[in-house]
């Protein structure tokens, strides 16, 4: 149960809230959803499964895991590959995370009354570019996260997702009914159920495949670190399935939280990053003119729902860096959170600025937070979790994996994960 919970908890995140509907927003709709669903059960779950059985059978954190599963080979490098990446990820993870933070003490403050659509706008961007604010705000979001994973695995990670994964579901309830009432809101959600198939490409199977890796923390050494904690007795497949559909299941309901909002105060939902921030607040404030109190207890609450998501990632993603130096450089566990807090603060702070003071700063043509997000999620996620397939499935003994997913899946994890990915990912860089 404790580790459904943790793994649900790093699945469900800021992909679900705030990544997905922008995604959904930018790819048409209804018809990206429904090739999202299908990849993430098809080819992501299959590869989830095959990377749990790595931590399963090893009982390690990624890089000692493939040091001890193949020895003396250069799988260990993907090992350390899956260490660079969570960590990555992470530091520009807690600049969002940050902003979740910055608009929750606003809303308590009574600061997100916006009066119109633009004034939001105009808000996100002031807050996002303004050097003191956004730092402080990243910086509290990466000291929250530190200080969960300096409690430890037991009472810090699996205490603080028991906890929060039931509150979040209720939550997300919660405002996609309270969403669908507005005036206006139906809009969104025929928008989430109408598949629209002019807008069907080759994109949207990579960014739907890409959306369901990024979602269920796949290719980045969580699923493996995690997975190193089970016990013998504990079920891959069924606790993975648990997972996938938890994380699912969440992503379709921040849809339905989001869209009906975003199309109730005539708002494209097209906007990318910035959609939720800029829209939400506006949404929630102006559509609750007579009711000023409710749109503010919903403000928070859904600002609330957004920093405990994102702080189950976040932690999910300093886990695997703090597992390795824990395991390799026999670090204390406070130790390790240091080192990884001072350097993910330098990284993170450079993303955080790069909205502000830095936005001038271009790496091939991205901002710093862009590049960050594009190598970590397009990049790096995609080779983790392609490289996982092929070892679970080739180089690992047959006989282990298949005990543990059965024939159909390792079926999937040796030919299909890894074929489909390849396809997808060298076609869209011929394209
Ligand atoms: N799965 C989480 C989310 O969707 O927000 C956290 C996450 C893990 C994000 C791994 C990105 C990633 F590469």
């Amino acid at each position: 149960m404790a580790y459904v919970m943790a793994l649900a908890g790093s699945a469900i995140g800021l992909g679900n809230i705030w990544r997905f509907p922008y995604i959904v927003g930018e790819h048409g709709g209804a018809l990206f959803i429904l090739v999202y669903l299908f990849f993430s059960f098809v080819i992501s779950m299959p590869i989830l499964f095959g990377e749990s059985v790595i931590g399963k059978k090893s009982h390690r954190s990624t890089y000692d895991a493939m040091d001890m599963l193949a020895p003396g080979t250069g799988w260990k490098y993907l090992g350390l590959l899956t260490v660079i990446s969570p960590f990555i990820i992470v530091s520009y993870y807690s600049v969002v995370g940050g902003w979740s933070i910055d608009y929750l003490v606003r809303s308590c403050a009574g600061g997100l009354n916006c009066a119109s659509q633009e004034s939001a706008a105009a808000l996100f961007s002031r807050s996002s570019s303004t050097a003191w604010e956004t730092l402080a705000s990243f910086t509290a979001f990466l000291l929250l996260t530190a200080g969960i994973i300096v409690l430890g695995v037991k009472k810090g990670i699996e205490k603080f997702s028991k906890l929060a994964m039931p509150a979040l579901f209720f939550l997300i309830v919660f405002i996609a009914i309270y969403s669908m009432t507005l005036p206006g809101s139906m809009e969104g959600v025929k928008y989430l159920v109408k598949p629209d198939f002019s807008k069907f490409g080759l994109d949207t199977l990579s960014f739907a495949l890409g959306q369901s890796f990024y979602s269920l923390s796949l290719g980045v050494g969580i699923v493996l670190t995690y997975s190193s904690y089970m016990k013998d007795e504990d079920s891959v497949v069924k606790s993975g399935t648990s997972a996938a559909v938890f994380d699912s299941l969440f992503a379709i309901l921040a849809g339905f939280a989001i869209m009906p909002a975003v199309f109730a105060a005539g708002i494209k939902p097209g906007a990318g990053p910035a959609l939720i921030f800029e829209s939400l607040p506006y949404t929630f404030s102006c559509m609750s003119e007579q009711m000023p109190v409710v749109g503010a207890v919903v403000t928070f609450l859904f600002f609330l729902t957004i920093l405990t998501a994102a702080l189950t990632s976040s932690v999910s993603l300093y886990e695997v860096c703090e597992s390795h130096l824990i395991e390799r450089w026999k670090m204390s566990r406070l130790k390790a959170s240091a080192i990884i807090f001072v350097a993910a603060w330098l990284l993170g702070a450079s993303c955080a600025l790069s909205f502000g003071p830095l936005k001038d700063v271009e790496i091939f043509g991205n901002s710093i937070f862009g590049f960050c997000d594009l190598i970590s999620s397009n990049y790096l996620m995609t080779l983790g979790a392609l490289a996982f397939s092929i070892f679970a499935g080739w180089k690992m003994k047959k006989a282990d994996v298949q005990s543990e997913v059965g024939s159909f899946f390792y079926f999937m994890i040796r030919w299909v994960s890894p074929i489909v990915i390849i396809v997808i990912f060298i076609s869209n860089m011929l394209l």
